[in-house]
């Protein structure tokens, strides 16, 4: 493994304390939910690439796409040339959201989108004249990005705003309105200070990279209403939950309400090719429009609408349409719940928790979650614990003996730690 030892001088692995993390796995080939190691060992996946591969890996449909786009027109700039995949994939995804989310901005990376919804609601403002109003609510246990612009509205410590501080912008990190206390708590904040915010960003019915921590679709009503009432931007964040993984298509329909923001990647291009979406309301871009340039929005990465990108995503949306990925979401949540919930009587097992196609064994503390994820390499799964939780968000593709060993291999690593 030739490769391997020689660019590990030279890579700088992502969350990872290099002078103590250990050699990554080296991976030559993935299908469907397995992995491939170098070593011939497979591991069936148990998170789909943080949460991307929806459709499972190398489905021929998306490769086909991207291999016919790669002939044809890998990319252009997206400024002052159009290409077809990218307006086929705008359309599709206005027609597919409700109304008024109907104004798709394209980027990169999740981090990406976010920034850029954040630029929308404060210029939209600024636009119309209206000053003061520069601050983003969000949430403890939220995460929305590694970029500076989104650590800031991350939660403090995951957004790591204590070693940031000077550097970071300021903006206030609350708790969910989830209960009486904290719906007091919220009410009082916005009565406030509603006047210096632009907008509210949450990430609907589950906080991801926060630990996998559920609320109820109440909370989005809760903000809904209260956006409406302090005439506040209302953001969605669906860059984990987009794309079938809470069992709906997205997870604000579970709410009944509709954001005038919301962000889309990870699943969008079913873990293929990096792109996002930031896609606004009739209302909010038409904030944008007047006769002079200043009032545009001055955003525009490099790769942004990536044409591979675009035929992938359209590809992915095409199999949406035609293969049953809600139902297979509904139907690994009723799996998940069921082999997930022994669990519960595990030493340091505190709560077993499951919504659409992902499922949480939460323990009092993981102390060394490397070693936990290097003993479920050993049972043939790639699961990856972090902060106190071990989780499973598979390919909505995945079997039910393929999830069973995944299941199965958790309930046995906890069962003797
Ligand atoms: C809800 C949410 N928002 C934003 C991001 C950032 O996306 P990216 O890693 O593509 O920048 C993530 C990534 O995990 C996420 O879960």
């Amino acid at each position: 493994m030739n490769w391997l030892q020689t660019g590990w001088r030279h890579v700088w692995l992502p969350y990872a304390q290099m002078q103590t993390a250990p050699l990554p796995l080296p991976v030559v080939r993935t299908q469907g939910s397995e992995i491939h190691l170098a070593d011939g060992r497979v591991l069936i996946d148990g998170i789909a690439s943080w949460w991307t591969a929806c459709h499972g890996y190398n489905h021929p449909h998306i490769a086909q796409a991207v291999a016919a786009q790669l002939q044809t027109l890998p990319h252009v700039m997206f400024g002052g040339l159009a290409h077809e995949p990218a307006y086929q994939l705008a359309t599709r995804l206005a027609a597919l959201l409700p109304e008024p989310l109907n104004r798709v901005f394209f980027t990169d990376s999740g981090s990406v989108a976010v920034e850029v919804a954040i630029k929308i609601a404060v210029q939209s403002r600024l636009n119309k004249g209206e000053r003061g109003r520069t601050k983003i609510l969000a949430f403890t246990g939220g995460y929305h990005g590694d970029t500076l612009g989104t650590m800031a509205i991350c939660d403090p410590e995951e957004g790591m705003h204590a070693m940031f501080a000077g550097l970071l912008p300021e903006h206030p990190v609350i708790g969910l309105p989830r209960d009486a206390a904290s719906i007091v708590a919220f009410d009082d904040f916005l009565d406030g200070h509603a006047k210096t915010l632009a907008a509210i960003i949450v990430e609907p019915l589950v906080q991801g990279a926060g630990g996998m921590v559920l609320h109820p679709p109440s909370v989005l009503r809760h903000l809904r209403k209260a956006a409406d009432h302090y005439g506040l931007t209302l953001i969605f964040d669906e860059i984990f939950t987009g794309f079938g993984r809470t069992g709906s298509m997205f997870a604000f329909e579970q709410a009944g309400v509709v954001p005038d923001i919301i962000t889309l990647s990870k699943a969008l291009t079913g873990g293929t090719l990096p792109l996002a979406v930031t896609i606004a309301s009739d209302e909010l871009f038409a904030a944008f429009l007047s006769d002079s340039a200043s009032t545009a929005l001055m955003h525009g990465p490099t790769y942004m609408a990536n044409a591979m990108g675009c035929a992938a995503a359209n590809a992915s949306l095409d199999l949406f349409e035609t293969e049953q990925r809600l139902q297979q979401a509904v139907a690994i949540s009723a799996q998940l719940a069921a082999e997930l919930e022994p669990c519960r009587t595990l030493p340091g097992v505190v709560d077993v928790r499951v919504l659409g196609a992902i499922g949480v064994v939460e323990l009092a503390t993981i102390a060394n979650p490397a070693a936990l994820r290097l003993k479920l390499v050993e049972q043939g799964v790639w699961v990856r614990p972090f902060r106190n939780i071990v989780y499973l968000t598979p390919a909505l593709t995945i079997t039910p003996a393929e999830l069973s060993h995944l299941t199965g291999a958790i309930y046995k690593v906890l069962s003797a730690p």
